[in-house]
């Protein structure tokens, strides 16, 4: 019989908020660490935050994205998607979107919105594309297109190695929203702390908020 105790993996979990509690500046800069970590780790919760768009007839229309860049200084977040699927379409009618993401073991919520551009056959595609697993791109060698419907659960296929690629990459989109507000809500025992930064003025317009 094992007596060992289930191990919260450290990454996962807060031990100390020194460096951003009662901080607004130390509070964004945490807020952008977390997103970069959701990049680079797959099993932290911001590695799928959920990206919400407005569909056809102006309800909102949200799904999970995997987070592949998020660039601080930019302000930039970057996910792919195929072409064909609903959220390109209404991103190309509205490209204003917005993002979230919960981090339980921090206990902070990130809620994003931005302007979305789908790059397809260009240079930020290209890279993306290069950078991806080929297990990732035979997903966009699907047919039919995303979202289509079809008669049976099984009435659809891909190519199964990496011949279908160009093919496929036809497909491919890679999204980068530009950030233009951001908010903050850490969830803490001594008192919750709630903030909002916006920089949809040009320069940055930072705030508390009532949590
Ligand atoms: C864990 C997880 C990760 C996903 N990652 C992506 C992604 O990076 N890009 C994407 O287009 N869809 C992704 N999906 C699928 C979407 O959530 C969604 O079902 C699909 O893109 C169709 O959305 P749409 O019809 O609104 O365009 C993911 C789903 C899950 C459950």
């Amino acid at each position: 019989m094992s007596h060992r105790l289930p191990q919260a993996s450290p990454e996962h979990v807060r031990t100390s908020d020194g460096a951003f509690y009662d901080d607004l500046d130390g509070s964004l800069v945490e807020a952008w660490r977390l997103l970069e970590e959701g990049v680079r780790d797959r099993h932290s919760p911001c590695h799928t935050p959920s990206l919400c768009t407005l569909d056809a007839e102006g309800l909102p229309a949200v799904r999970t994205v995997v987070l592949r860049a998020a660039l601080p200084e930019e302000r930039l977040l970057r996910f792919h998607t195929d072409l064909r699927s609903h959220k390109v379409a209404e991103m190309a009618a509205q490209p204003r979107v917005a993002l979230h993401a919960y981090h339980p073991g921090c206990k902070i919520q990130l809620r994003l919105t931005g302007q979305a551009l789908v790059h397809h056959d260009d240079e930020v595609a290209r890279k993306a594309w290069q950078a991806s697993r080929s297990f990732s791109r035979l997903c966009y060698g699907v047919e039919p297109g995303p979202g289509a419907a079809i008669e049976a659960p099984w009435d659809w296929h891909q190519g199964e190695d990496d011949s279908v690629d160009a093919e496929s990459f036809r497909n491919f989109g890679a999204v980068l929203v530009k950030v233009q507000s951001l908010e903050w809500l850490y969830l803490a025992a001594r008192g919750h702390r709630r903030a909002h930064f916006d920089w949809r003025g040009g320069a940055l317009s930072k705030s508390w908020l009532v949590p």
